[in-house]
This record gives structure tokens, sequence and C-alpha cells, in this order.
């Protein structure tokens, strides 16, 4: 296992270009299980979720030609994908444990093949993440479901295809993204008109739809809680670029934040960023975007911060509210903000696993039921953490790019889900972090070491 040695002080300077998102590119990547034709995906960023949904749809009877590479300055690389073997239906447990957005296959391989054996993911670090509004979507598609040895197992009625209805995808924190992803990519296919009211409005969705249309569906009200699909018969193949990954560039914005930097993103999806860009203005950042970019979802942003950190409240909710996947980040830079912030988590009401982590940091925090109170300090200083879950994890490098002293941040497995080279696209800012194998570990010490200190491009 690796860890991050990370020595804080240094002031964040240089551009970097953002790569394509994570989260867009997972359900992009299933959604190529809905038709033989070759389907090419650029910009797709190069992590250990990728390569996870990569295996998956090997396993599922997809080739996939390109090595997934990509140099820093472009955002990631070009994929294609063509079903083969159409006969392979099961998502097995082996792979889905790694991975819960494995569960986003249930629906177009569902509508495609006529079936689908998909595990049922476990436990997750961040809290219960029940899967009861995908399941009750496709039901109400004519799907029928049954768990067999902790698999579910779904297939289309007696007719061969599934039928339009009128879903409803509210649950108690709201809506749900993969829910939506895999609803939507099974209606598709479905015979007549489908109508998902409380639909999610993430930009990950519209992205979906951008795909799908290019496919040949029929959709309308993608980025609205009500989106119609009327169903075809077959889709062919499409070329789509995944959108730029809205938490990698928030996470970079911290770090420019947290360290008193300068940075210039480039392809960044400001569109799609809101909710955060209005929160770290409230901070003190400031936040220079061109109002003419061609692609508000390509633009370049420049961030530098004075000195003083404010601060604020923020309560996580669905897009376009602000992200749970910024809220570790967020709180990390509050750390060190003058005054007393209030962070609500309102989708994982469990998310807080970095507080514990960023208390040992000399960081103050109370926790009282879904909603901490960060009081700022002066500094925090260098510590050997625990990195929990993705985000958990950039917190805490965050916390430990600014901390005096030396962090050490173990468990970066997590860190490698979701951001693609962190250590060496920090360096390249003028960051001194390290990736070296945690003690007990039989490879070689150290992999990577800091250098470049310079202004870079990233
Ligand atoms: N929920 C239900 N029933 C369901 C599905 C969800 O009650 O059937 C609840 C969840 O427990 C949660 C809320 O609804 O409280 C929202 O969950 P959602 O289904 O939207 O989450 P997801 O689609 O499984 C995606 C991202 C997460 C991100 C959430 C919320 C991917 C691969 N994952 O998960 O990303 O936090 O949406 O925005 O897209 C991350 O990248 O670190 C990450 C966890």
């Amino acid at each position: 296992m690796d860890r991050f040695v990370i020595r804080g002080g240094a002031r964040l300077c240089g551009t970097i270009t953002i790569k394509g998102s994570k989260n867009a590119a997972l359900p992009l990547m299933a959604a190529t299980l809905l038709t033989d034709e070759p389907v090419i995906l650029d910009d797709v960023p190069d992590l250990a979720d990728i390569g996870n949904m990569r295996r998956l749809l090997e396993e599922l009877g997809v080739r996939i030609d390109g090595d997934g590479r990509s140099g820093p300055e472009v955002a990631g690389a070009r994929l294609a994908f063509q079903v083969i073997d159409p006969a392979q239906c099961h998502a097995r447990y082996d792979i889905v444990r790694t991975m819960r957005a494995s569960i986003c296959t249930l629906g177009p391989m569902l509508a495609r093949r006529g079936e689908a054996r998909v595990s049922l993911p476990g436990g997750c670090a961040i809290g219960q993440r029940p899967i009861d509004l995908h399941l009750r979507g496709l039901e109400a598609l004519g799907a029928t479901i049954e768990l067999d040895s902790g698999d579910i197992v779904a297939r289309v009625p007696k007719s061969g295809r599934l039928r339009g209805a009128r879903i409803f995808l509210g649950g108690p924190f709201g809506s749900t993204v993969l829910g939506t992803a895999n609803v939507l990519s099974a209606a598709v296919l479905a015979e007549g008109r489908t109508v998902i009211e409380a639909a999610a409005c993430e930009p990950e969705i519209v992205d979906l739809v951008r795909l799908l249309t290019a496919m040949g569906a029929r959709i309308e009200g993608a980025g609205s809680p009500r989106i119609t699909i009327d169903g075809v018969e077959r889709l062919g193949g499409a070329v789509h670029a995944v959108m730029p990954d809205r938490i990698e560039a928030g996470t970079y914005m911290c770090a420019a934040g947290i360290t008193n930097g300068d940075l210039t993103l480039r392809n960044c999806p400001i569109d799609a960023m809101i909710a955060p860009l209005d929160a770290l203005e409230r901070i003190g950042l400031i936040i220079t975007t061109d109002p003419t970019a061609p692609d508000p979802l390509r633009a370049e942003a420049r961030v530098t911060c004075s000195r003083l950190l404010r601060p604020v409240q923020l309560t996580t909710q669905p897009h376009p509210g602000f992200p749970t996947d910024l809220q570790a980040q967020f709180m990390a830079l509050l750390c060190l903000a003058e005054g007393n912030s209030v962070i609500t988590e309102r989708i994982y009401p469990e998310r807080f696993l970095h507080v514990a982590e960023l208390t040992r940091m000399g960081a103050s925090v109370i926790r009282q039921g879904p909603t901490a109170i960060v009081s700022g300090v002066r500094r925090l200083v260098g510590a050997p953490v625990m990195a929990s879950d993705l985000r958990a994890s950039a917190s805490l490098v965050l916390a430990g790019l600014a901390a005096e002293g030396v962090t050490e941040v173990n468990r970066v497995y997590h860190l490698d889900r979701g951001y693609e080279q962190m250590e060496r696209r920090l360096q390249m800012l003028g960051a001194d972090i390290a990736r070296e194998r945690e003690p007990g570990h039989a490879e070689p010490e150290v992999v990577v070491r800091a250098g470049a200190r310079q202004r870079a491009s990233v």
C-alpha cells in the first residue's frame, strides 16, 4: 500500500488541465453495452475506478481498445468499446465490491440483453448507500427483479421488451444520480414513453444524455427533474468526449486557497460549478473566468487568494446545490478560516470520517449529527493520518499542503480511485509531496520524489 509524505508550506502556482470526470465516465462506459456498434469515448481519465469498470465490461463481453494513458496537458485518453459477446450477463461480486458504480451496468444490460445479473454492492465507508430506487425504477419499466445468492437478477417481461412508464425517483435524500443513469439507460430501449420525475439534475446525467442522444436515443429535459424518453428499437455507435471533472477542479481550487497560491485551471467546467465557485468567493478566493468562453464546460479559470480566509455556512445538496463530493475538501480549507464555519451534510449524513483525522492535525471541529462546526485555527501541524475514502483522502492531502512539518497520508489507494497522478500534478505546481510504499510492504521504498518547484503545466 502506498502513502503520501507531504512537507507543507509550499505555495502552489502554475497551470493544470482538468481531467475527464470519473463520475461521468463510469455510466458512459456502461452505456456502451446498449449497442453492438463501436462507441468511442475521449477524455477518459486514467484512474483505478476506470480500470475496474474496464475489467467489468470486458467480462461482460465488450472489447476495449486503447491503453488508457494520456499526457499531463490533455483531459484523458481515447477508448473504443464494442460488444463482441452479449451472452455474458453476470457482474460478479469480485469486481462489484471494488466499485459500487458497477451497478450502472444493470440498466443497459437488462434493456439490451433481456437479462442482467449484478452482485449487490456491499457496505461503504461514507454511509448507507441503498439501491432501492434503481430497482423500483426498473420494476416500473416492467422488469422482474429477484435476489439470488447476493446477486440482483433482473429480466425483461415476457413480451421481450421493457415498456415506458411514469417513474418517481425521489428518495429521503433527494434524487439518485446513478439510479437516474440506470433507469434512463434502460428506458431508451423500452417500448413507448417514459417520464422520470425527481430525476437527478447532475451535469454527469446531462453528459450521459448527450452520449445516448448521439447514439440515437430520444430524450428531453436532461438537467431538469423531469426527463422524458421516447424508446427506440435500437441504438448505434457514437463518438463522445467525457465532460471535465468538476470535483477534481474544485479540489485544485481548494489547493490554491489553502496554500495562498495562484493556479490556472484549463478545461474547467465552470458552468457545472456554480455553488462551489460561489462558496470559494465567499471564503475569499478570487476566481477569474472568461464570460465569453465558447464552451463554459471547458473554460479557463484562474484562482488566487488574498491570505485571509473567511468562514462560511455550507449545506450539501443535490445539484445545483453544493456537492457532497467537495464537502471534505472545503472543510480542510475552512479549518484555516478566521472564525466559525458550519457544514451540514444532507446527502450522506455520516460522511465525516475526515473529521477525526483533521483533528489530529490541529483542526478544531465539533460534529453534531449531520452538522460540523469548524472553528478556524491559525495553523495546522503535520501528522500521520489515515485516508478512509476518496474525498476524505483529498481533504487530508490539502491539509498536509498547508500544515507545518510533515504529514503522512496512509492508504492513498482511495485517492487513486478518483484523482489521476495527484502527487505528480501537485509536485509540478510546486508542492513537496512524495509517494512511498507504507513500511511492511516488499516494494521499493520511494516510488516518486518531489522535485520541480517552478511554475509548470500539469
Ligand atoms: N439513495 C437511496 N436509494 C437509492 C439510491 C440512493 O436512498 O436507491 C440515497 C443515498 O443513500 C444517498 C442519496 O440517495 O443518501 C444520493 O445517492 P446517489 O444515488 O445520488 O449516489 P450515487 O449515484 O450512488 C453518485 C456519485 C457519488 C456522489 C453521489 C451524490 C458516482 C460513481 N458516484 O453516487 O460520488 O457522492 O452521486 O452526488 O457517480 C465520489 O465520487 O466520491 C462519490 C461518492
